[in-house]
């Protein structure tokens, strides 16, 4: 049986919501507590979402013990742990079981495991992490499906990324964390989830400075020991429900965000003319009469984040005149555009840009999450069309979003699901 996400548009959103903790650093500090020597790892904020699910599946194969107490809190004690090889079908359900290639490689010098799966949002290679690996002395193999990757040592190199890797960047700054001496990441991903991972990883004792700008100095250390940490809320998340907010709020306000995180989205919902009050920790929506389109260019930190990219897309089918979009992390990010050409959109897509025409009323249909933000930009139209939408394979959304029925519920949102 398969269970669809049902949404009732045209109710209007008010009241308050509070954004939890960041899925894309979430799915990094799991991987990363492993490296601890010696004591257990305490992590705040952690989200309800599946791919914490997995990752915690992922550790408990290691022998790892991870207790979730109330309210997101999660305390991971690998002191038991086992090196075992990641061969399950686990690791194909997301992307950052990944992470766990650096951070076993920086622990035990050795891992095993399948290629990670995740998202399909075109070609996702990772050959950049491998390539970092190598330099800090690891060989890499592909046999039959699964990597493996080992070191006699790993020794600190000058590593330049040909792109700003956010995977990439944690994942070579988890490997080279015990390597004999300094490791410099040029041209490293600025994301603020990089800097939470720098920020927990030295609390356990490593010495990384420099995250959050293109370059990051790791300098060796014998030994990591437990520590507490609490996650930074999730920018993508806030940046759903702001473009939720705009689309459908009378008033909403949106409690535990970083603002400055959001800069760009915010610059451009005021381009559109928004309604956006932003105070210390949280940003108050208020409807806004007459959207105009806005064009917009997805860019690795500060840029437009290519994950708001999908959701906005939604927003802009409301906007009076003609948007741009151009893709430039993953040309093929538009998947979400053909459902939404289904409620009604006037979207064009053409090489790594769609082109929309607003504004168009939408109506509900029967559409599917291909991917995470995709199912995000399908919520946001279901709660504007008029009419019930649809919504199919929404374990993807499930994978990134905490609570959403609940959340929306509490807005006023009539949201539902059903087992068919
Ligand atoms: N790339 C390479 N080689 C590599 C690594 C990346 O060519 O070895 C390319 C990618 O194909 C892409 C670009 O570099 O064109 C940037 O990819 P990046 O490595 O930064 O992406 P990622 O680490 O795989 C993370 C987020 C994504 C988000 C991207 C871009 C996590 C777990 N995932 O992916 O989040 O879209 O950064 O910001 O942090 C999502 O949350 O829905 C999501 C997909």
């Amino acid at each position: 049986m398969k269970e669809v996400l049902k949404l009732e548009g045209g109710h209007r959103l008010s009241g308050k919501i509070r954004i939890s903790g960041s899925k894309n650093a979430t799915v990094a500090l799991i991987p990363a507590a492993i490296l601890s020597g010696s004591g257990p790892v305490t992590i705040f904020g952690v989200p309800e979402i599946k791919d914490v699910e997995s990752l915690t599946e992922l550790l408990e194969e290691l022998n790892v013990s991870v207790v979730r107490k109330d309210s997101g809190h999660l305390v991971i004690d690998p002191s038991k742990m086992k090196n075992t090889p990641l061969v399950s079908d686990t690791v194909m359900k997301l992307r950052a079981s990944y992470y766990f290639m650096g951070a076993l490689l920086g622990k035990y010098k050795q891992v095993q495991m399948k290629m990670p799966g995740g998202c399909y949002l075109g070609p996702r290679p990772i050959d950049l992490h491998l390539k970092g690996f190598e330099k800090l002395g690891a060989t890499v193999d592909y046999i039959k499906g699964d990597y493996h990757i080992k070191a006699d040592k790993l020794v600190g190199a000058n590593i330049f990324l040909d792109i700003a890797s956010v995977g990439a960047t944690i994942n070579i700054m988890m490997a080279a964390v015990y390597a004999e001496g300094k490791t410099i990441i040029s041209n490293a991903a600025k994301e603020p989830e990089i800097i939470d991972v720098a920020t927990m990883l030295n609390k356990m004792g490593a010495n990384i400075k420099g995250a959050g700008t293109n370059e990051i100095t790791i300098e060796g250390v014998e030994l990591l020991t437990g520590c507490s940490h609490e996650i930074i809320p999730d920018r993508i998340e806030a940046g759903t429900y702001l473009i939720i907010a705009v689309g459908a709020a009378d008033e909403m306000i949106i409690e535990n965000v970083i603002p400055h995180h959001l800069e760009s989205l915010i610059s451009k919902l005021n381009e559109m003319n928004a309604n956006i009050e932003v105070e210390v920790d949280r940003i108050i929506v208020r409807q806004s009469n007459s959207l105009v389109g806005a064009d917009i260019q997805t860019l690795p930190y500060p840029g437009f984040a290519t994950d708001l990219q999908q959701p906005l897309t939604t927003l802009l089918t409301q906007a009076t005149g003609k948007s741009v979009i151009k893709e430039t992390i993953y040309a093929e990010r538009f998947k979400h555009c053909i459902e939404l050409q289904r409620m009604g959109a006037d979207i064009d897509v053409g090489v790594a840009t769609a082109y929309i025409n607003g504004p168009t009323k939408l109506y509900g249909d029967v559409v599917t999450a291909t991917d995470l933000r995709c199912g995000a930009s399908l919520v946001v139209a279901g709660l504007i069309a008029e009419g019930v939408t649809e919504i199919n394979e929404v374990y993807h959304i499930d994978r990134g979003y905490d609570d959403l029925d609940g959340k929306l519920t509490a807005l006023g949102a009539k949201i539902w699901r059903e087992k068919k």
